[in-house]
Order: structure tokens, then sequence, then C-alpha cells
């Protein structure tokens, strides 16, 4: 594991790559009473040439600072920690298999370590990035899953930190996913407000593809960063091939606010072409079908069908980017 240390008077410590290792903490230590974490999830790659590759690690630094600042954690370097990244990660290269869909899952976390039950900023801070080989979240090809989604609760809030990634916003998710599942759904989607807007589906924002009710025109929607949607490096690179590659065949790529009875009215109408989930873990998630208001909305894909176009294609040109197949600035050679 990486570690770096540090404290309000001396700044950043010495980085350090040390075995795997217990973390001894005082029971007083601010993270365990007031939440004073962070965290960040990003892959390590390995291309045909045995190189390792990092895949916009830039954009994590940058949510990583964000969330750090929001709950009064200090900032750090995003060069520097990508290149301790890319060092971490050329070290435990053993662990990379080469193979398509596997890579080395990484997770930089930071934490408040200062022993006081008062609520203050923390005075001294942990900087950890653990990780672990991950295989092909789809060994056997996409399956597309079953939503519910959820209206007694939500995920983030005007003014809140739901486009923040701290771990206090991930505890209170897990009853209303298990719920979910309870009732055969393998994830829950989040709605928002009394207008039932659409945001995220379990932790991975949330794709569209639909006919225009006026134009008739393809779109690809996904609700706006508007402080109650993390900002997915996925969705953030989906929304960017779309706009270089299905914009010129036709499409109208589009960040808005949308809503259920819409998707409803869509399926209705036959006009709903697919949806997707989009997160480093799976790049796509194909939902088949959306139980809302007691019925089964039907998100477009044929009975055989485990996934649509526009996530099939997402799929491959991400990884071929993410596996240095398809040479771009995205990927960082470590
Ligand atoms: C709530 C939430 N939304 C979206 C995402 C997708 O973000 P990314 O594409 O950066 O993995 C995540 C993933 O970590 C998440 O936890």
């Amino acid at each position: 594991m990486l570690t770096i240390e540090w404290n309000k008077t001396t700044g950043w410590q010495k980085p350090h790559i040390v075995p795997y290792q217990n973390l001894s903490l005082d029971p007083a230590t601010c993270v365990f009473h007031y939440a004073f974490e962070c965290f960040e999830g990003m892959k390590a790659y390995k291309d045909k040439a045995g190189q390792i590759r990092l895949f916009r690690p830039e954009k994590n630094m940058e949510r990583f600072n964000k969330s750090a600042a929001r709950i009064a954690l200090p900032n750090f370097s995003s060069t520097a920690l990508i290149d301790l990244i890319a060092q971490f990660a050329k070290l435990e290269s053993r662990f990379i298999p080469q193979e398509r869909g596997y890579s080395l899952y990484l997770r930089p976390t930071m934490i408040g370590t200062q022993k006081t039950l008062g609520v203050n900023p923390p005075g001294s801070a942990l900087l950890f990035v653990i990780a672990s080989p991950v295989g092909p979240y789809y060994p056997t090809g996409f399956k597309a899953v079953s939503l519910e989604a959820t209206d007694y609760a939500v995920r983030a809030w005007p003014g809140g930190v739901g486009d923040k990634k701290l771990g206090a916003n991930y505890a209170p998710c897990i009853v209303p996913q298990r719920e979910a599942m309870s009732r055969g759904f393998q994830q829950n989607l989040w709605l928002f407000g009394e207008e039932q807007y659409v945001t995220e589906v379990g932790t991975m924002n949330f794709f569209v593809a639909m006919k225009n009710k006026q134009t008739g025109q393809k779109e690809l929607i996904t609700a706006p960063l508007d402080g109650t949607i993390l900002e997915g490096v996925t969705r953030d690179s989906v929304l960017s091939l779309a706009r270089e590659r299905l914009a010129p065949e036709g499409w109208n790529v589009v960040e808005r606010k949308y809503t259920m009875k819409e998707l409803d009215e869509a399926a209705s109408e036959g006009r709903l072409i697919e949806a997707f989930g989009a997160g480093t873990a799976a790049i796509v998630s194909p939902v088949r079908t959306i139980s809302w208001k007691g019925k089964l909305v039907h998100c477009g894909l044929k009975d055989h069908e485990e996934s649509g176009e526009i996530a099939t294609k997402m799929k491959n040109w991400i990884e071929a980017r993410q596996y240095g197949d398809d040479e771009h600035e995205w990927s960082y050679i470590c």
C-alpha cells in the first residue's frame, strides 16, 4: 500500500510504499465519529506490450481534491499523486493480468486522523492507496439488469454533497439497494423530487437513448452536473465519445433533467431505445426494465438481447482506450 501522512504544521510527509497492513488508530480518531473520509475508484491496465496504464487519472485526482476540500481535509498536487500511483501500480505489475477485462483496481482514500471528539477541521490526515486485481465484470458477456425506482429515499439533494465521493454518501444507500434486491431487482434507480427526476443508478451514472417526442431525433440523455450527480469519469468519457462519434451519425447528445414519467411515456410510445449505467467497475451496465409505480417499464432491449447498440459500442470504445489499443491522451502510461 501507498501511504502519505499529512499534518497542519508540516504539511505532506514523505510517501511510503509498504506491505499491506492494518492501520492502528485511537478510538477517538475523528474519521470514526464524523466521517472525515473520501475516496476514489480507478484502475491500472496492462497493454499488449506489458506497459501499465491508468485511465484519465487527472479526473480522479481533481474529484478527490474536491471531495477532500468539502470535508476540510487537505488538498495535494494531482501530478505528484498520479506519479506515486503510477510507481505503485508498476511495482504491483505482477498482479495485473494482461488479458482484456482484467485490471488492478486502485482505491485512493483519505481520512482525518486527529484524535479528538471536537468537531473541527482535522489537524492530521492519512492518504493511502490500496489495490486488488479484478476480472471482467461480465465474464460470459453482458447481462442486462432490472432496476427498482426508489422514490421513498433520496441519494443526494441540492446544496448537499452528492457530487463528492464521500464515504458518508454510501452507507445510507445500502438499505434501499437491499430492499430493491429483496424484491428481485439487481439495483435501484435514484429519483429526486416531486417531479421524480432520474438521477443515478446504484453507484453508476445513468444514460438513456430515446427518440425525441416532437422531432423524432435520436437523443442520448444523462442528468446534468447540478451538484446532486457524481461527476463520473465514465460519464464524461461516454459523453465525449458520443459527441465525437454518435453526433455525426445524427444523435443529439444532451445533459438535461428528465423524469421517470418521460421515460415511461417514451417506453409506451416505442421511443425508448436503450438505457444503461456507466461507471469504472463495469464501464456500462445495460438495463432491461425499471419497476416504477407498480409497473415494469421496458427499456428497449428485445428479450434475447443483453445490451443495446450504444452500450456495446461505448464499452468497446472505452476499453480500447484503457488498454491502449486506441492510443489516446486519456491513457496515461506509467
Ligand atoms: C454514486 C456514483 N455515481 C457514479 C459513479 C461512476 O463514476 P466513475 O465513472 O468515475 O467510476 C460512481 C462510481 O464510483 C458512483 O459511486
